[in-house]
């Protein structure tokens, strides 16, 4: 072989590698073009192996221009493999390609606790009636819970309430409250009239746990003190509650009883709201749901916050919601309501 034509090998053979080894779409025809361009047979490779044979002169410029060759030609096919490689990844992504444009899963909301939806309902009707909602504590003494209220030391209410004192060292007048009427008796002393408050809240009776009763439970008060108040004024009040948050058609039927801190005194009722009155086991067919204790405040206890009894009536209300929020949801253990359970309480409506 002489040097022209070695020359003209190498030449001929860098283009026709430059083809090849673009052409090349895969590793496999990229190692059969590697093969034919640098493989042993590949006429590169003769060239390589003439060099020995030329003229000393010339045989140092073809030598370069051969290992030029084939350097030129590995730096290509390597490219090219990584070309086609990182193509294949590509083409691996587009096709793994997951679609997170769908509509994912909703985060829930958490939902209200079934006396909260109740207890939001009373408190939004007679606030927009004029009341003001008040709280009080929970550890009450006697003079809030019993004494001011009317209820002497040795009145039967004190037990048949079934009062929780409190073992605290010097304090042997805390009570937990058996009910929510001691916030007449905070509100009065701070306050002149006119007062129209409602007091939500928990009160605290030792009774035995059973699905009907817990020893904590929740009552909402209502007091109205102002001149001229008279049991019209509770009576159409109560109405008007009960067909706000019963229906319509609910019907108030107040009978005569007795507390020590009201005169008259009066048992709330509200015409059923399951059956509408005519009588199911939730009124104990008798069409009537017993809800409230009720009546004009005593003057007795008028006087006992400062108020004076000849120039100032009221009327005071208070049960518990617990049993009106069970047979609303149609609960029926009373426990669960404070069980916790999450799969009874997702059951509710949710924080709008
Ligand atoms: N506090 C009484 C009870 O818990 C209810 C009541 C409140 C009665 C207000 C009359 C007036 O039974």
């Amino acid at each position: 072989m002489d040097p022209t034509e070695a020359v003209g090998i190498l030449d001929e053979q860098l283009e026709r590698g430059r083809a090849l080894i673009a052409a090349a779409g895969t590793i496999e025809a990229l190692e059969e073009a590697k093969v034919a361009l640098l493989g042993r047979k590949a006429p590169i490779s003769s060239v390589q192996s003439s060099l020995g044979s030329l003229p000393p002169d010339v045989r140092r410029d073809v030598g370069r221009r051969t290992n030029e060759a084939f350097a030129e030609l590995r730096t290509a096919l390597e490219a090219r493999r990584v070309e086609i490689e990182e193509g294949g990844d590509l083409e691996r992504l587009e096709a793994d390609r997951v679609d997170v444009t769908l509509p994912g899963r909703r985060l829930r909301g958490g939902s209200l606790h079934p006396l909260t939806i109740v207890e939001a309902e009373i408190v939004d009707i007679f606030t927009r009636i004029g009341y003001r909602v008040v709280e009080g504590p929970e550890v009450e003494d006697e003079w809030h819970n019993f004494d001011a209220l009317n209820i002497p030391p040795d009145h039967p209410a004190r037990t048949s309430m079934d009062t929780t004192f409190l073992d605290v060292p010097d304090h042997p007048e805390l009570v937990l409250r058996t009910h929510t009427s001691p916030m007449q008796i905070r509100t009065m002393e701070n306050q002149e009239p006119p007062v129209y408050v409602i007091v939500p809240g928990r009160v605290y009776r030792n009774e035995e746990i059973t699905a009907k009763n817990m020893p904590v439970f929740h009552q909402v008060e209502g007091l109205a003190v102002d001149e001229g108040i008279s049991f019209a004024d509770l009576n159409g009040t109560l109405l008007t509650f009960y067909r706000e948050l019963l229906g319509p058609e609910r019907e108030v039927r107040l009978t005569p009883s007795f507390f020590p801190f009201v005169e008259p005194g009066c048992q709330v009722e509200v015409s059923c709201f399951v059956c509408g009155g005519s009588g199911c086991r939730t009124c104990a067919y008798t069409g009537w749901i017993e809800t409230m204790g009720a009546g004009m405040v005593h003057p007795t206890v008028l006087e006992n916050v400062g108020y004076d009894p000849e120039r100032y009536t009221g009327f005071a209300f208070g049960g518990g919601y617990d049993r009106l929020a069970m047979i609303r949801f149609g609960i029926p253990d009373i426990r669960l309501l404070w069980e916790n359970d999450v799969r009874f309480l997702e059951q509710f409506e949710g924080v709008a």
